[in-house]
């Protein structure tokens, strides 16, 4: 690009390293001299945030990245990737910070919501069409987080020893087909060490693989924070160090060249991917008129991607579809107060939230609603029936400015909306007007100075030392009350960070009962509906990003509360809600189970949909569900004196179940729609798999067909069988359908020492329950 290499002649030496160091939480500094703007990122990866950590600019929330590699539809994720696309022009984005592709190695991995699959080929094919989808309007990414970052305790630090193989066939093997299908304009260094080096320095890896081998043309972005020592950095492949002001580039690296200790060469090199990237992502102004795009409805599709992700694992006679006339009983702390996506930098602040009641009610259904029990015992942060802002403060209590709160939590992280050399104190406030009359709760979550305010009462004014602080008031139905939470904000820093930094939150619980008779009340709900439908799941504290699950069991007494009305009711369906496997031991017990992952902010109207057949179920297991947590072939997730072994090799997920002798719960791949399907002939000719199936049902239908390869001979050093190929196929009631699926030599092919190698002779190819016999 003659615009690029114009422009790194026309630089001095600290120009060009500051370019490559973050300038504040999410930008590089703008070059007006050369016509390069502020190059922005983002996270991602189910919906873009923007630079303010609010909800003063609303996002699009869609469904967890589990939820979509469940959809196994690669069009869907190239159709996720161009709305994203709009989402980051629209909020003035240049590259998202997603897809994120490493595996679930083991489902106590605590961003094991955010990445998509146990299988490297389901992980790859999703994120290749996510990131093309993404790219074709005009917006970079950064695959992440490479490599091996499957696990999130000592998460910065912890080093990965992992054997060659299984590096390449399975955790490298994602970032593979990303590059080849997709071409990413960005990858992201993880935190941790992989066999010694540090992601964001590993040579081999970096300068070797990625680059040397496959071919990749794009800039690699630290993870933030991550990047340790300039030196090493630079001459190990990282082009930019994240976050800003202060890191390892700009005036450092400026002096290592200085130093002779890096060659100027490596950091042109590294500004010329920098600039290669603001080209790509429309930066770097090259003359060219800004192309158009067709408007994409963001909320339409959240509603048909969390439909499409929800997987029916079982199915008692036919309990769903319902019929629309049933008296339903709607049961669950999170069919009130939804779950719709994991925490962590996946966070995102959208407009609304469509919980399942508000779902079901607005799709005209007889519901009856009974909390039951919850999935946490803290507080949530305040929403519905509170009318609230955020207003900052400065010193002699000027207002500096009122941001709107969706919600009673606050992060402002990186980039403060109000100047924050100015900012002394920052007020949750408003009104409430509570629906019924009762003891309501109140709470204080953070970490500092606070003065709570309902009504008249001052509730509390004094240091909140860590966690949370709870209250109650007697509120009468129907009347607005004043609130106030005032935080006065010492350091507005985060923690020993130079990142700026203000976080805290107003909480909340209606009158409830005791959880007897939460419980009782529940039962008895159940006893009078026609049907049940239980929603159950995760909490924030227990599935997010920043540390690993300990246990796959449902937080409080909700399969307590699921054996007890299923009970009541036997045509129970219960809907889990988690971003991740759990275990549900009284899985035997009811009719149905629904499986809605995170399901964005339109799951409460998808689970209508889906419910009331409107729309038919089609998720498949991105990953094996266990009976139970010690079934699991790895859960192994915590280093060791700094060190966390994968022992396992090649075997994880379904590759390690295959050979276990329990079986698991649900396994991969497995998913049941509101159709029948009858496979009739399967032929395969010159890496070609062609599978002809019949819609046998009374519903149009879509099946994922799923192709899995196995060594004829069994190979006690390869798995039994693995994903060869896949597809979605559609039909009428009764018609016919044939769908190809292509099978490349690389699926029989293992890595060795010398490199990929075909392991020739007979294997047996399958497409659903039918199979053929080839020879490599
Ligand atoms: C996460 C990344 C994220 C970054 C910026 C890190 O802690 O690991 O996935 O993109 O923060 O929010």
């Amino acid at each position: 690009m003659d615009e690029v290499e114009h422009a790194i002649t026309a630089l001095d030496l600290d120009t060009k390293a500051a370019l490559v160091a973050g300038q504040d939480m999410w930008t590089l500094p703008a070059v007006p001299e050369i016509g390069l703007d502020s190059l922005v990122m983002s996270d991602g990866p189910i919906g873009v945030r923007g630079v303010q950590w609010t909800a003063q600019d609303p996002s699009i929330a869609l469904p967890s990245p589990t939820a979509l590699a469940a959809t196994w539809d690669v069009g869907l994720a190239r159709r996720v990737g161009a709305l994203l696309a709009q989402e980051c022009r629209r909020k003035g984005v240049h590259v998202l910070l997603a897809p994120t592709v490493n595996l679930h190695r083991s489902p106590l991995g605590g961003r094991h919501f955010e990445c998509y699959s146990e299988d490297p080929l389901l992980t790859g094919e999703i994120a290749a069409e996510y990131v093309n989808g993404v790219q074709s309007g005009g917006v970079g990414v950064t695959v992440k987080h490479f490599v091996a970052n499957d696990f999130e305790t000592e998460r910065l630090t912890a080093n990965v020893l992992v054997g060659e193989r299984a590096l390449r066939e399975l955790y490298l093997r994602p970032f593979e087909i990303v590059q080849a299908k997709a071409g990413p304009y960005g990858v992201m260094a993880a935190y941790n060490r992989v066999n010694g080096p540090t992601m964001t320095e590993h040579g081999p890896l970096q300068n070797g693989v990625l680059r040397g081998e496959w071919g990749f043309d794009g800039c690699i972005v630290s993870d933030w924070t991550a990047a340790r020592d300039t030196v090493r950095a630079a001459l190990g492949g990282l082009d930019v160090a994240m976050p800003g002001p202060v890191t390892v580039y700009g005036p450092a690296l400026a002096e290592a060249v200085r130093a002779g200790e890096v060659p100027e060469s490596v950091l042109d090199e590294q500004v010329r991917r920098v600039l290669t990237l603001a080209v790509r992502t429309g930066a770097l102004k090259n003359g060219s008129p800004p192309a158009v795009y067709e408007e994409i409805d963001g909320v339409g599709l959240a509603r048909e991607l969390a439909a499409r992700s929800f997987t029916l694992v079982r199915n008692q006679d036919g309990v769903l579809p319902l019929a629309r006339e049933v008296r339903i009983a709607l049961i669950g702390g999170l069919a009130k107060e939804a779950r719709v996506m994991g925490g962590g930098s996946a966070l995102v602040f959208p407009e609304r939230v469509v919980s399942p009641l508000e779902g079901l009610r607005a799709a005209g259904l007889d519901v009856v609603y009974a909390r039951g029990a919850d999935p946490s015992e803290q507080l949530s942060p305040a929403g519905k029936g509170f009318t609230i802002a955020s207003t900052a403060r400065d010193a002699e209590g000027r207002v500096l400015g009122v941001i709107p709160q969706s919600d009673g939590s606050l992060t402002w992280i990186g980039s403060m909306p109000v100047p924050h050399e100015e900012l002394r104190s920052v007020e949750i406030g408003g009104t409430f007007r509570p629906e019924v009359g009762g003891a309501h709760r109140f709470g204080i979550e953070g970490t500092g100075l606070f003065r709570l305010v309902v009504g008249e009462e001052v509730l509390f004014d004094g240091r909140v030392e860590s966690g949370s602080e709870v209250f109650t008031v007697e509120l009468a139905a129907g009347e607005d009350v004043p609130v106030s939470l005032t935080h006065t904000v010492v350091k507005g820093v985060l923690g020993e960070m130079p990142i700026l930094y203000v976080g805290f939150g107003l909480l909340y619980r209606e009158p409830t009962p005791g959880p007897d008779e939460l419980l009782a009340q529940a039962e008895a709900v159940a006893r009078e509906a026609d049907v049940v439908v239980v929603v159950v799941g995760t909490s924030k504290e227990v599935e997010s990003e920043g540390f690993d699950r300990t246990s796959l069991r449902m937080p409080g007494r909700q399969d307590e509360l699921v054996s007890r009305v299923a009970a009541a009711n036997p045509r129970t369906v219960v809907v889990v809600n988690a971003g991740s496997p759990v275990e549900m031991p009284w899985r035997d017990q009811v009719a149905a189970i629904l499986l809605t992952w995170f399901p964005g902010q339109e799951g409460g109207h998808a689970l209508a949909d889906v419910l009331t057949g409107e729309v038919e179920p089609g998720g498949r297991l991105p990953t094996t569900w266990p009976a139970t947590m010690a079934d699991c072939p790895v859960i192994d997730v915590t280093p060791v004196d700094g060190e966390i072994a994968y022992d396992e090799g090649v075997f994880i997920g379904y590759r390690a179940w295959d050979r276990a002798s329990t079986p698991p719960a649900y396994p991969f791949g497995h998913g049941l729609g509101y159709t029948t399907w009858e496979y009739q002939e399967l032929t395969y000719t010159e890496g070609t798999l062609t599978v002809r199936l019949r819609n046998t049902g009374s519903r149009p239908g879509r099946e994922v067909v799923q192709a899995y390869l196995s060594p004829a001979t069994p190979d006690p050093e390869r798995p039994t069988r693995w994903l060869a190929g896949f597809t979605t196929a559609e039909a009428a009631p009764g018609a016919e359908t044939t769908v190809t699926i292509e099978i490349p030599h690389r699926t029989a092919e293992i890595w060795t020492p010398e490199g990929w190698q075909l392991i020739l002779g007979d294997y047996h190819l399958s497409g659903g329950p039918l199979e053929t016999l080839v020879t490599f």
